[in-house]
């Protein structure tokens, strides 16, 4: 009998128009070749790979036995504990009500982006993940470029020409969503121009969401800064254990929300959306997390750890690009750098590169290295840009993971820590320079 196959139909713009993602596309070209014993210089993963702090995995196995459905927002002593991290961090006063968590932040920010406003204003570059989810909701997008000059921060003469050309043809965009410490860029948002779009933005009515998940991953240069310290009644800040704990798969989010009435309309809001869909956060990984935001001194020196071999490790990165002359701008957080190859177009076409994707499948063909063409980012296809992550390479297991933070200990000196235990990402930079040298004549 031949299999009798009814063709699915879908059921909404966003699902009828999803394409496989170039990203998903080049995991499976460096999955065949890792198939097929090819060795891959993977800087495609943006994942934090340290090992999950003691503490915290005991809090976890303490609590396997809770098994019952929790409050579709939180219990209340993990926002209590939430809100003093906050308060402690980040010098934020934030009350319980106003914390809200959920299988991460990604979750959050789509219910959000569910609740809020009829379009979006999203800066470009942004995270991949954005524009697909307001594709999937069905709510338009009006984009803002921001450019390497301005070390991708957003310009707010250009959001507001953007804003005007599309109130003429879309209507009134209501929410942004920002950005800082950056993916892919790796910039940050400096204070005082935070303070100038936190202006603009109670001046326009506009609800900002700020993506603020790297936010203890700065490398020192800048230093954190919420948007909600300048526009509390108008910001969202997104955050959550992926990065800065290394917890990506635990599916732990965190959305702090405006306080007074905008904030208890957004909580209603959540609530309905969390308790049609997820429930609540899985019950042990609550309980876990109360002692991941405890302010505990042995997991703060955890975090900071992590994000100092973080930022030497993508500094590494941006030195060799800056040193083979590739335009890159500085990175001050996070593990991303963003170099664009565009001064290379002529050498790149004659080998049959002709945009973005193009280019990251020839330095995966040719040199094994793995990247993300910038147009997963929404850059113009013939920008040349890729994002690399420093997160995998030498720290791909636990335990070599575990031995690059004993050998920080142990001597911190940021030269020696790279040449004497980073073989595969002083590999990646032999490579490149071959590519660059390539290009050059
Ligand atoms: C900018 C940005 N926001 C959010 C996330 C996702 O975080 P979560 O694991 O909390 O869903 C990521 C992960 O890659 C990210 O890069």
């Amino acid at each position: 009998m031949p299999e009798r196959y009814k063709p699915l139909r879908f059921s909404n713009a966003g699902m009828r128009g999803l394409k496989v993602s170039a990203t998903l596309s080049l995991n499976d070209r460096v999955r065949e070749m890792w198939e097929t014993g090819q060795d891959v210089y993977h800087l495609g993963f943006g994942e934090s790979r340290f090992p999950v702090h003691p503490k915290i995995s005991e809090a976890l196995k303490k609590n396997a036995h809770q098994r019952s459905y929790l409050p579709a927002l939180g219990i209340l002593e993990l926002r209590e504990t939430i809100a003093r991290f906050y308060e402690q961090k980040f010098q934020l006063k934030v009350s319980p009500e106003r914390v809200v968590v959920g299988p991460g932040s990604k979750s959050l920010l789509y219910a959000l982006t569910l609740a809020l406003g009829e379009e979006i204003i999203l800066p470009r570059p942004s995270w991949v993940t954005y524009a697909p989810q307001a594709h999937l909701i069905g709510k338009p997008i009006t984009w803002v470029p921001t450019f390497p000059e301005e070390n991708f921060i957003l310009n707010i003469d250009t959001l507001q020409e953007c804003m005007a050309q599309s109130q003429q043809e879309l209507g009134n965009p209501e929410l942004l969503i920002i950005n800082s410490p950056n993916n892919p860029t790796g910039t940050m948002m400096p204070p005082e121009k935070i303070e100038e779009l936190a202006d603009f933005a109670r001046e326009q009515g506009l609800m900002v969401i700020s993506d603020e998940i790297y936010a203890l991953i700065a490398h020192g240069k800048i230093p954190h800064t919420s948007i909600a310290q300048y526009y509390p009644e108008g910001s969202i800040i997104l955050g959550g254990l992926s990065k800065h704990m290394s917890l990506g798969g635990w599916r732990f989010g965190v959305a702090i929300l405006p306080p007074g009435r905008a904030g208890k309309a957004l909580r209603d809001a959540l609530q309905t959306i969390a308790s049609s869909i997820w429930s609540c956060v899985a019950a042990p990984i609550q309980y876990a997390a109360i002692v991941a935001y405890s302010n505990d001194p042995d997991i703060d020196e955890y975090i900071t750890l992590c994000t100092r071999i973080h930022a030497i490790r993508t500094r590494y990165l941006y030195n060799t690009l800056v040193e083979l002359g590739v335009p890159c701008v500085e990175p001050t957080g996070a593990f991303y750098v963003f170099p664009s190859f565009k001064k290379w177009e002529k050498a790149l076409a004659a080998r049959g590169v002709h945009n973005n994707e193009d280019l990251a499948i020839y330095l995966l063909d040719k040199y094994h290295l793995a990247t993300l063409p910038g147009t997963a980012f929404n850059c113009a296809s013939n920008s040349f840009c890729l994002r690399l992550s420093s997160s995998y390479i030498d720290a791909g297991t636990d335990e070599k993971a575990t031995k690059l933070i004993e050998a920080y200990k142990a001597n911190p000196n940021p030269t020696t820590f790279i040449d004497q235990h980073h073989p595969r990402l002083k590999e990646v930079a032999a490579r490149l320079a071959e590519f660059v040298h390539e290009l050059n004549q």
